[in-house]
């Protein structure tokens, strides 16, 4: 718990995003440890912390807006200060069918460089953090330049990027850029968190049943989903807990040797696109 004696502290585990994936993370994970929650939601925070705490997890709610460097740097530090920072797990973001292209550009994008670069100043030997990014960034069709530029260049200069510029008003591709640019980003981040002693990764979703989900299937986009989702055989959304599991992998002991990749987790969906 916050405030216990030095030699007792739990071991730290962070979780950006409160939503339908923060959620199965925090349950997955956050046993036994102090677990901090944050999100740019006052209201999402306070329901699930008070779900988690009722349920036995010592649970801390934070409120962060990801797009703002100082409130990303302070989550961190407070985090670190309270114990050895075991996993950080960052969830927080948005799609096309809820935001602007603008959002999805500050919020996926430039939100997870300040989680990268914020987390990174504090990790300690064994801390893995997890970035969720979304198979669609896989779908993306840019240079190699535009990919270096999206992996290297500082956060503030992000939405500077020409690549950025030329996706203009289009949530969509702005959704499947930003997506691209967490997957570069960390595998950019992995020679950093190394030399720490210490892992990044990103996991990719297909379609998840979250609110985020449900905001897709209601769009123009729900339809081609589900055909999609039927035609690769996978017939269903993902439940959280499916991706909590592999996040849960790459956060823990067994996945010491993986660093700076990317792991699909669509039920086959982009494999099908590929192949068929
Ligand atoms: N659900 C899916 O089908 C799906 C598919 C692929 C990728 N993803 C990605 O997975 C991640 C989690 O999605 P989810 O399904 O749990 O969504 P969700 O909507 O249930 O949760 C997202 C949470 O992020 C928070 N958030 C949004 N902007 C923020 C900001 N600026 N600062 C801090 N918090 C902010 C929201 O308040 C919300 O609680 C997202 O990055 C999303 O793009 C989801």
């Amino acid at each position: 718990m916050v405030g216990f004696p030095r030699d007792e502290r739990r071991d730290v585990v962070v979780v950006t995003g409160a939503g339908g994936i923060g959620t199965a993370v925090a349950r997955r994970i956050g046993s036994g440890r102090t677990l901090f929650l944050a999100d740019a939601s006052r209201g999402q925070l306070d329901r699930t912390v008070g779900v988690l705490r009722a349920e036995g997890y010592d649970a801390h709610g934070v409120v962060i807006d990801v797009c703002d460097h100082a409130s990303v740097r302070k989550l961190a530090e407070t985090a670190a200060g309270e114990g050895r920072l075991a996993a950080v797990v960052h969830t927080a973001g948005v799609c096309a069918a809820i935001a602007s292209a603008r959002t999805n550009f500050e919020v996926n994008m430039v939100g997870t460089a300040h989680v990268i670069d914020c987390f990174e100043a504090v990790a300690t030997r064994g801390t893995s953090l997890v970035c969720v990014a979304g198979v669609a960034g896989h779908y993306a069709t840019l240079s190699d330049e535009d990919e270096v530029l999206l992996a290297t260049v500082p956060a503030e200069e992000l939405l500077e990027l020409d690549v950025v510029a030329a996706v203009g008003d289009d949530a969509v591709p702005a959704y499947i850029v930003s997506n691209r640019a967490v997957q570069v980003r960390v595998e950019a981040a992995a020679l950093a968190w190394n030399l720490r002693g210490a892992r990044v990764n990103s996991v990719s979703p297909g379609a998840v049943a979250t609110d985020m989900a449900k905001a897709e299937a209601g769009s123009v986009y729900g339809e081609h989903l589900r055909k999609m989702l039927d035609a690769c055989g996978a017939g269903r959304a993902a439940t959280p807990v499916e991706i909590a599991d592999v996040i849960a992998f790459l956060a823990g002991p067994q996945a010491q040797y993986v660093n700076g990749t990317d792991l699909v987790v669509d039920g086959g969906q982009s494999a099908w696109l590929r192949r068929h």
